[in-house]
């Protein structure tokens, strides 16, 4: 963290002190976006404010934006209208950070209507939020604090997180892709890797605390450069797995054109892995791949999963869809399905195609008409909802490695947790295990959305 921050936040630590001052961030992106959270919360909580779950009883109101599909704008302009409200009845500060705000238009709009926010920052300046949130406080001014061209990595800001057993850890920033709908390396400029050592001081850390599950996490996570030593995505993940302490290891999103074979060996000789891989499809057609700019055909996508089931049989994948995106034919579409058909995901992340200004993909004249994209989307979730049912069925009478997550929101008395394959799973807690733990438990029921099972062994 620079120096210069670090003042405004014993500055600001000051002028807190022995006082209440809440703060309460809503976070209405990816996990990326959360984990800038996280990072947000830690800097505020040493600046003296306390966390408040109730955005609209706090003293000040983080809102860290998506921007990945349109329904984002009218959500977070009536959330503004929320606290504009709040605002006429008592002094709060509002600050509005995250990927919408790298978009211009946006910032232009919320300057020009909604005059009284008094923050605005964007991705590559989250560091500044000390110096920017003192400016709001004490200055009473109004910030503006965003940055075109890429941020540095800052290293060393506090963080806030929140889960005590489960932490993510973002390895890369940013994405060269452009894959042809998305706005996302707009927003988060270009791929900018974090040195392997800082990650692992990082997760050591994490393993010392306490901590049994890491998501490594990137726009593009397998495209992760190294160093020398740990030169890319498959040596960082082997050296994750040999921390001792961490039981669990994830990573989303890799882009199936990265898949490597290495990646491959080390899920493959490594336990800890998650056996469940995002593995984002996007289209099922050659044709609209090509003009996601996806660089894959259908063939290469269903071969690399045949590749690694072949050589981690225990392997289940989820995946990201796009229905209608310009061009798309009923018959093209019946390629995702054929596709969907044939991986058998666990889990299917639907969107409908959503236009974002200034991607090559919005300015096509072949738009889908909304009725079909909707069409398109119901047809693909009643595959989907079918085959959840039969593949949850399968899990019952086998053992699962469960880490435990904590209780079930309904029944104090029931753990819930995940099995390697990302399912979630509710059983009877025991005496002789806590939160944290990891545990073997039988499946003994499926249902649509979770797995029952009882304990069988406590140790792992
Ligand atoms: N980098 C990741 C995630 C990107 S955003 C990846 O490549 O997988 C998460 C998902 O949002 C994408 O996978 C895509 O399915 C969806 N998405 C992105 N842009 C979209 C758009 N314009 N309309 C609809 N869905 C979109
Ligand atoms: Fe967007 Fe494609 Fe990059 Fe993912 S890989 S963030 S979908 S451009
Ligand atoms: Fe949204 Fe930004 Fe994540 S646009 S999906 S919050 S990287």
């Amino acid at each position: 963290m620079q120096n210069h921050q670090e003042n405004y936040i014993k500055i600001m630590k000051e002028k807190n002190k022995n006082k209440l001052v809440t703060y309460s961030i809503l976070t209405m992106g990816c996990q990326l976006n959360e984990n800038d959270s996280e990072k947000i919360a830690g800097m505020l909580e040493n600046m003296g404010y306390s966390f408040i779950e109730d955005y609209k009883k706090a003293n000040l109101i983080i809102f860290n934006t998506c921007c990945v599909r349109e329904n984002a704008e009218e959500r977070l302009l009536g959330k503004i209208g929320e606290i504009k409200k709040i605002k006429e009845r008592r002094n709060v500060i509002l600050a509005i950070g995250g990927c919408m705000m790298q978009e211009k238009n946006m910032v232009d709009k919320i300057k020009k209507s909604y005059p009284f926010v008094d923050v605005i920052f964007g991705t590559h300046t989250m560091q500044n939020l000390p110096e920017n949130i003192y400016k709001a406080t004490v200055k009473q001014e109004k910030v503006k604090d965003i940055m075109d061209i890429d941020g540095e990595i800052y290293e060393g800001l506090p963080i806030k997180r929140n889960d005590q057993f489960k932490a993510s850890v973002t390895i890369m920033y940013g994405c060269n892709n452009y894959c042809t709908y998305c706005i996302v390396p707009y927003v988060r400029g270009r791929e900018r890797s974090r040195k392997p050592e800082k990650i692992l001081e990082e997760i050591k850390q994490l393993a010392q605390e306490g901590y049994k599950e890491i998501t490594l996490l990137g726009q593009n996570v397998n495209s992760y450069q190294g160093d020398n030593n740990i030169r890319n995505f498959a040596d960082l993940l082997e050296e994750v797995c040999k921390v001792d302490g961490i039981e669990r290891v994830k990573f989303i999103s890799p882009h199936p054109k990265d898949f490597t074979d290495d990646v491959i060996e080390t899920i493959a000789k490594n336990k800890k892995i998650c056996r469940m891989i995002h593995l984002p499809l996007q289209a099922g057609n050659t044709k609209v791949l090509q003009e996601m700019n996806r660089k894959y055909t259908k063939e290469q996508y269903l071969a690399l999963v045949q590749k690694m089931k072949t050589k981690i049989p225990d392997i289940v994948f989820s995946t990201d869809i796009i229905v209608g995106f310009p061009g798309e034919t009923d018959e093209e579409f019946e390629d995702t399905l054929d596709v969907v058909r044939k991986v058998n995901f666990e889990q299917v992340f639907m969107f409908i195609y959503s236009i974002r200004e200034g991607t090559v993909a919005a300015g096509r004249e072949d738009q889908i008409p909304e009725k079909i994209k909707h069409e398109r989307f119901n047809q693909l979730k009643e595959l989907y909802n079918n085959s959840v049912d039969k593949n949850n069925e399968k899990y019952i009478g086998t053992v699962q490695n469960i880490l435990i997550e904590g209780y079930s929101k309904n029944n104090k008395t029931t753990f819930t947790g995940r099995t390697d394959t990302n399912k979630v799973i509710i059983f009877e807690e025991s005496e002789e295990c806590r939160i944290g733990d990891m545990v073997k438990v039988k499946i003994t029921e499926a249902h649509k959305w979770y797995l029952k099972g009882e304990i069988i062994d406590t140790k792992k």
